[in-house]
């Protein structure tokens, strides 16, 4: 079987109504994804909400979370849309109020939303590095020092912050980028360490190159032939295809399930291979 037939396998899972295919490894939890109207946070919320978890969909983008919200529902789960800019600190305990105000607990937490900055350290103007550092790190320390008092009083909880095989490995003109998700995979470390006590884990993602809106983004910016860029990302992995948002949909669901109660302050890496066989 290749890697398209299994994505293909999978996502008509994630799309089948959910008596037919629902297995509750999430059953009975309150969870929050941020970026949750496109690629890999859209996945995964429709994902989480298939295995039992009520979820909160928090996105900047109205219409992209709207249209994850109308999935989840029309597949016979529940969810609420949040409107979030998760750099913006009033935005951030807005949210996380609404959403206890509702459920009256957060028990999973995931920090997705993220922004892409390509260029090298000249070509890196310093408003793209202050905007990429503001959504991806302050965004996730933001979510975090919202979400956290609820889930220190609950005396539980699961974290997943999204980082990036970037964290692990140097890539062209990815100055801005590479900096933030060093910086989630450092923060999310430090973190555990203070929240262990509380039964909190907090974990990080690290994907490779994953075939989203982002990823076509990227490949705009940075080659003139798509397919050309398609092929130099191919020659980074052991794959032949790209990775897809259901890939790490799967991993976020294992960190964020009981199944992963002995997995603290980890980064998994997602990545075809990119990270550990080269
Ligand atoms: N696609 C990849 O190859 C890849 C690889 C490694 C890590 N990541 C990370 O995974 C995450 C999701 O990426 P994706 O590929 O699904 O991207 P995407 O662009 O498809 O989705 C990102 C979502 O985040 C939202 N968002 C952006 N800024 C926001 C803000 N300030 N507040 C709230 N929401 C905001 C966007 O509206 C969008 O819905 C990002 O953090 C990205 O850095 C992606």
């Amino acid at each position: 079987m290749t890697l398209e037939d299994t994505y293909q396998r999978r996502t008509a899972a994630n799309t089948a109504p959910l008596h037919q295919c629902r297995s509750g490894r999430l059953e009975g939890k309150v969870c929050l994804v941020t970026g949750a109207g496109s690629g890999i946070g859209q996945a995964t919320a429709r994902l989480f909400a298939r295995e039992g978890a009520t979820l909160a969909v928090a996105d900047v983008d109205d219409s992209g979370a709207q249209a994850t919200v109308a999935a989840i529902s029309d597949a016979g789960g529940t969810a609420i849309r949040e409107h979030l800019d998760v750099a913006d600190e009033e935005q951030t305990i807005a949210a996380v109020a609404s959403v206890v105000a509702r459920f009256s607990r957060i028990d999973v937490l995931f920090n997705n939303a993220g922004i892409s900055g390509v260029g090298d350290v000249v070509e890196t103007a310093p408003e793209l590095f202050d905007r990429v550092m503001a959504v991806n790190v302050r965004g996730v320390y933001l979510m975090c020092r919202a979400v956290v008092p609820t889930m220190i009083e609950q005396r539980s909880g699961a974290i997943i912050n999204m980082s990036s095989s970037l964290a692990a490995i140097g890539v062209a003109r990815r100055v801005s980028y590479a900096a933030s998700k060093g910086a989630v995979l450092a923060m999310t470390r430090c973190m555990q360490v203070d929240l262990a006590p509380y039964g909190v884990r907090v974990n990080a993602l690290l994907p490779g190159t994953i075939l989203s809106p982002f990823v076509e983004r990227y490949l705009a910016e940075s080659y003139s032939d798509r397919e050309e860029g398609l092929e130099s990302i191919r020659r980074r992995q052991l794959t032949h295809d790209l990775g897809r948002p259901e890939d790490v949909a799967y991993a976020a669901l294992y960190l964020a399930s009981d199944e992963a109660r002995f997995v603290m302050a980890s980064g998994l890496v997602v990545d075809g291979g990119m990270t550990g066989a080269k």
